[in-house]
């Protein structure tokens, strides 16, 4: 296929990094870019020789040619952002959280079905090299039945610094990257939620979302499953490297992952044996274009300039699994791995964490997304 999807970037911080994939990727081009500081919007146009270039977001959607809008904005702007990029009738990706409430979450999933375009949550943690191996495992039938999953994302965020906006955000808002491997490789959705608090956060902090835990904690009954997994997630006033990880146990293998200095996922197999395992890039499911992004390292060679906004060792080499999927399925007039309703599932199972935890760990039920 020769056609080039005209794509726009909004969000220019994280999302500055995806500007050189969808220009290296044979089927799009980063057709504009948007973000409300005229310097910095300048400066990444420079960079990357853009010369469309918008301050407010309601003119990209007026861009007739433009086929697509990748939206990484602050968590407060994803809903509104992916409602009207749907409702204009462009393609639609957006970053994690898909949005903050239940109703958000499924008014999106309304609205994508209206439009008939293609959505796609931009969860990393499904596209990381430790997910593609796992889930090899597991469909080569190496681990037997799944028994168990659990997943974590802790984050010390009382550093100054961060956007004001998450200072005391609720740590299941935020919970995708800790949740999503579960589902993704159990192939569930989760029907209902058990969750509860720990420990206290700083009043200053607790009292801007009137959220005082310091750890959530949540069990997730899946849907047509007798599979309970299990997931927990903090963000302030709790020591802890920076930790995303998960573990599934089977009845011939088990897998333990977890991203901190340097240490190798671990396969447990024969009842006590443990093995650390060196976990390949998988950037031969990729065009040849983008592939070396999937690399672990620093990109110093000058055929992959502009390294220094290139991730692709922090989040797992998942950038550019991300943006051919979502290139793909547009090219496939298909829905996304990530779809709204999948995605709406994955949000609101945090979200309705935190409310559980709200109301001292009473069972919520997770709404229908489909
Ligand atoms: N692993 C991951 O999936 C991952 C990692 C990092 C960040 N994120 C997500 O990416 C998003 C952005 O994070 P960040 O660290 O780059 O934030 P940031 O605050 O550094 O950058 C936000 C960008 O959005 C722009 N922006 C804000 N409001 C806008 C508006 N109304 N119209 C147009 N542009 C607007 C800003 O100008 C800025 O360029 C967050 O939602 C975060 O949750 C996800």
């Amino acid at each position: 296929m020769n056609k080039k999807m005209k794509v726009a970037v909004v969000g220019l911080g994280f999302g500055a990094e995806f500007i050189p994939l969808y220009n290296k990727h044979p089927n799009s081009e980063c057709y504009a870019i948007c973000q409300r500081n005229e310097k910095h919007l300048n400066e990444i146009g420079e960079l990357f020789n853009i010369e469309r270039r918008y301050t407010n977001f309601e003119d990209i959607l007026d861009i007739k040619e433009l086929d697509a809008i990748h939206i990484v904005t602050p968590i407060d702007c994803h809903a509104s952002m992916s409602i009207a990029s749907l409702q204009a009738g462009k393609h639609t990706a957006c970053t994690v959280p898909m949005a903050t409430s239940v109703e958000d979450c499924i008014k999106i999933a309304d609205v994508r079905k209206k439009s008939n375009k293609t959505y796609m949550m931009m969860e990393t943690a499904v596209f990381s090299r430790e997910f593609f191996y796992v889930k090899d495992i597991i469909e080569s039938q190496k681990l037997g039945k799944i028994q168990f999953l659990r997943g974590s994302h802790q984050q010390n965020m009382n550093l100054p610094g961060w956007p004001e906006y998450w200072y005391g955000f609720p740590p299941m808002f935020y919970a995708t990257h800790a949740i999503s491997p579960l589902l993704a490789l159990s192939e569930k959705e989760v029907e209902s939620v058990v969750c509860y608090g720990s420990g206290k956060i700083r009043k200053e902090y607790s009292d801007r979302y009137g959220a005082p835990f310091a750890v959530e904690s949540a069990h997730l009954k899946l849907r047509d499953s007798d599979i309970v997994c299990e997931v927990t997630r903090s963000l302030f006033d709790t020591i802890r490297q920076y930790r995303e990880s998960f573990d599934v146990y089977g009845t011939k293998l088990s897998f333990e992952w977890e991203q901190c200095t340097g240490e190798k996922c671990v396969i447990f197999s024969n009842y006590e044996d443990a093995n650390r395992v060196e976990v390949p890039d998988y950037g031969h499911f990729l065009p040849r274009e983008i592939a070396p992004y999937t690399r672990r390292g620093v990109y110093d060679d000058k055929e992959h300039e502009h390294t220094s906004f290139i991730q692709g060792a922090g989040h797992g080499g998942s950038h550019p699994h991300m943006v051919h999927e979502f290139v793909s399925a547009i090219l496939e007039e298909r829905e996304s791995s990530v779809d709204a309703s999948k995605a709406a599932n994955w949000t609101m199972a945090g979200i309705c964490s935190h409310l559980s935890a709200m109301d001292d760990g009473k069972r919520i039920e997770i709404p229908d997304s489909k």
